[in-house]
């Protein structure tokens, strides 16, 4: 059931537990893998809501809390795919005027996504971040982040991998935002993260580190918005 003034929470079927039965044929990663997602109440609403992918609700509940996604803003969702960002950003930002200005790149393709454009492109290369504000026509007033490079098991090694597109998405913020303009970006803890956080508390006006309930309590991610962007 979804709450109206939070929509990013809802009347949850935690606590009904499914096991799942051992089979020969599957590695127990997979089994463990499969009981997570047969118990996640968040994998059954993203199903009920169409939404492209759970992380979706990280988004929502992120919005809930700083209200920041509005209506008539420009947004640029950096990593984009399979869209679930894309859809939020979209339904927040929409309006009367009904003009695109949800804009996703991704090295994956994204399905289209009613109100959005998105393009395949590796956000590493220069032209794609040009081609991005030339495509929005004007500076993003919003850019997103939910890059994250494929996980090798290794903790630093993903840590060190997530914190360079941390950078990346950085630049591009820094390089292109509106005044004012708001950064929101996935962040993996573990050391080498604080440059970039010391870069991002000197070019915006208020910082503030968030772990939606959607994120895995296990996982290292976390995200950081920054808001108020002081200018280049
Ligand atoms: C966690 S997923 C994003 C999920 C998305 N927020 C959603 O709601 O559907 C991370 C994405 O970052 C993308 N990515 C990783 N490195 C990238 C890069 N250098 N340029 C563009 N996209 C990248 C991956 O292909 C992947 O689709």
């Amino acid at each position: 059931m979804i709450n109206e003034n939070n929509p990013g929470s809802f009347g949850s079927s935690r606590g009904l537990s499914k096991k799942i039965k051992k089979d020969k044929k599957r590695k127990s990663s997979s089994t463990r893998w499969l009981g997570r997602q047969l118990n996640d109440p968040y994998v059954l609403e993203t199903k009920k809501r169409g939404y492209k992918s759970r992380a979706a609700f990280k988004l929502l509940q992120i919005n809930d809390k700083y209200n920041f996604l509005l209506p008539g803003l420009s947004v640029i969702d950096l990593g984009c795919a399979p869209g679930g960002w894309l859809q939020i950003a979209s339904e927040k930002v929409s309006s009367i005027s009904g003009h695109e200005k949800v804009l996703g790149v991704d090295i994956l393709k994204t399905e289209y996504i009613p109100g959005c454009k998105s393009i395949i492109g590796d956000i590493n290369d220069k032209n794609v971040g040009e081609q991005l504000i030339k495509l929005l026509g004007q500076k993003p007033d919003i850019v997103l982040s939910d890059m994250a490079a494929n996980t090798t098991g290794h903790r630093q090694t993903d840590h060190i991998r997530t914190t360079y597109l941390l950078e990346i998405a950085l630049d591009f913020s820094i390089e292109n935002l509106n005044n004012n303009g708001v950064f929101l970006a996935k962040c993996f803890k573990g050391g080498t993260e604080k440059e970039a956080l010391d870069l991002i508390q000197k070019n915006f006006s208020k910082v503030h580190h968030v772990k939606p309930d959607a994120s895995r309590k296990e996982s290292v991610e976390e995200y950081v918005i920054a808001l108020g962007f002081k200018g280049k």
